[in-house]
């Protein structure tokens, strides 16, 4: 047997044992059985399991095991979600991204990107960025927004950038699916803290996918999809009327 096929069998056959102490452990009825197979039929049926795997937090989990190693030395992983685009526009310095009247808070963004264990700027990285709108909509689901609104890729020089943006709004998964309506029947709210994309990549280095939030926001301790962590929480300060997250 090819050594794929034994971790498949390792891992189906721990699957099965766990399920069956789920069942036994929580005396499942053939009924209640039959409800979460339809369930589970519908999330399947409407391209729905990313969104049901992001909701138990397992797309996290599988990105905390899959980068445990460079995680301990640098600024952490956070999953890539839904609304990535690749060939997102080229920027020119100085780099901003939305509308030239795009709404929302002005913001001010400044990264650095630093070599994770010995702390040395990398002299030139790209940063690939994405985030949503100031109400909490990415381009993509808004069919007002020009093609690859609020996205870009601009390259980091010396271990810094800076970028002129809007604050992204709170990301709300939508109600009107099977994992929406599960998360309201169990009391769940929907709600993802306000957070900006990245994917970092240098000659050299380990490409980064994460993401970056801002202290204070309401829903950072209760993220619908268990993503945001303590290390990639940047402090959002207003300076004269506009807000500088660095
Ligand atoms: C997001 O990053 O915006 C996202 C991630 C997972 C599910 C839904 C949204
Ligand atoms: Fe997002």
């Amino acid at each position: 047997m090819s050594a794929r096929n034994q971790r498949l069998v390792k891992v189906v056959d721990a699957l099965v044992k766990d399920l069956h102490e789920f069942v036994l452990d929580h005396r499942v009825t053939e009924e209640e059985l039959r409800r979460a197979m339809d369930f589970l039929t519908e999330v399947g049926k409407n391209d729905e399991m990313p969104g049901l795997a992001d909701a138990f937090a397992m797309t996290t989990v599988a990105d905390n095991v899959t980068h445990e190693e460079a995680n301990r030395s640098a600024t952490p992983s956070n999953i890539e979600g839904p609304f990535y685009l690749a060939d997102a526009p080229s920027l020119s310095p100085p780099y901003r991204v939305g509308r030239p009247d795009e709404a929302g808070d002005p913001l001010v963004f400044r990264g650095r990107i630093l070599d994770g264990p010995s702390g040395r700027p990398v002299p030139t990285a790209l940063v690939d960025l994405w985030q949503a709108d100031a109400v909490g909509n990415y381009d993509i689901q808004d069919p007002g927004a020009p093609a690859f609104n609020l996205r870009g890729r601009l390259t980091a020089r010396d271990g810094t950038f800076e970028l002129r943006t809007v604050v992204p709004g709170a990301y709300e998964i939508p109600k009107n699916g099977a994992v929406g309506r599960l998360l309201k029947q169990i009391g769940r709210h929907a709600f993802r803290p306000r957070h900006i994309h990245f994917k970092i990549s240098a000659d050299g280095w380990q490409p980064l996918t994460t993401q970056i939030y801002f202290a204070g926001d309401q829903w950072i301790e209760s993220d619908s999809i268990g993503a945001a962590k303590p290390g990639l929480v940047a402090p959002l300060n207003d300076r004269e009327g506009v807000l500088v997250s660095e």
